[in-house]
């Protein structure tokens, strides 16, 4: 049966007009930062949504950049970004596990993706999708919840988002993400793996070596009155990066 999340679809809007936030300045600095140059490299980046993060790769030198989301809503936005100003993007509706073997990529960023995998045999299936599509040596670069800490992140209150976690919650359980910046909260379901299961199901489908590191906050936002706030958020190590080589 095809794989069906919608919930992108009804947020399209919202979603797109909030990359401006202080947060997300955290992550795509971080993400930068761990990128690197990616001169005349091949990269595919997976749950892409708009294309925030796929034009980013595009910038840091990327010869060919692919971007793959599961929402049409989503991918109408990119394309249309895509139209008005033209990067030589490629953008593909479809779910990750449904994806198969599209070419061999030097990188795959997938920004926010593995939580949206509704059980642990469809987070294999998106994990070996990744490595499949990814030359041996080639890095995934992911941003995701960390799965540590769990108990913690009812302490994470004030910020833009909020997690609602159920007690005691077991690998593959259901939690809500309650997104508060915009003018009705939105609610985000996803998926719960602790760290050890998201490091084994990387390591089956593939992976020699997977890191988990934490965001850093960019130079500039020193002197920024919230960075203090959110540099709370990166010590409960709610989210972070995770880099995994093949
Ligand atoms: C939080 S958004 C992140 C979008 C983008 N990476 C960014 O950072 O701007 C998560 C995206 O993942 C997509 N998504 C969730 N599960 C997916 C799946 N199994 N396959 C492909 N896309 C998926 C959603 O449609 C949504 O656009």
């Amino acid at each position: 049966m095809p794989f069906m999340d919608t919930q992108y679809d009804y947020i399209a809007n919202t979603y797109h007009s909030n990359k401006s936030r202080i947060f997300y300045k955290i992550v795509d600095h971080s993400l930068k930062k761990m990128l690197g140059n990616l001169s005349n490299l091949n990269v595919l980046d997976l749950a892409c949504g708009e294309g925030h993060i796929t034009r980013q790769l595009k910038s840091y030198g990327a010869k060919n950049v692919i971007g793959v989301d599961i929402s049409k809503e989503m991918i109408k936005l990119a394309e249309k970004q895509e139209k008005a100003k033209p990067l030589g993007i490629k953008y593909i509706c479809s779910s990750v596990q449904e994806l198969g073997r599209l070419d061999t990529f030097d990188i795959i960023t997938g920004v926010y993706l593995l939580h949206y995998a509704r059980k642990k045999e469809e987070l294999k299936k998106i994990c070996t999708t990744i490595s499949e599509n990814l030359k041996l040596g080639g890095c995934f670069i992911g941003v995701n919840t960390n799965g540590i800490k769990s108990r913690l992140y009812d302490k994470l209150t004030n910020y833009d988002f909020e997690y609602v976690l159920p007690k005691n919650i077991r690998t593959g359980q259901m939690f809500k993400t309650v997104i508060r910046y915009c003018q009705k909260p939105i609610e985000l379901q996803m998926y719960y793996y602790s760290q050890k299961t998201y490091n084994s199901i990387l390591r089956e489908s593939g992976f020699r070596k997977v890191d988990w590191i934490d965001f850093d906050i960019p130079p500039e936002l020193d002197d920024n009155k919230e960075v203090s706030h959110w540099k709370r958020f990166i010590k409960l190590s709610a989210e972070g990066l995770l880099h995994c080589r093949k």
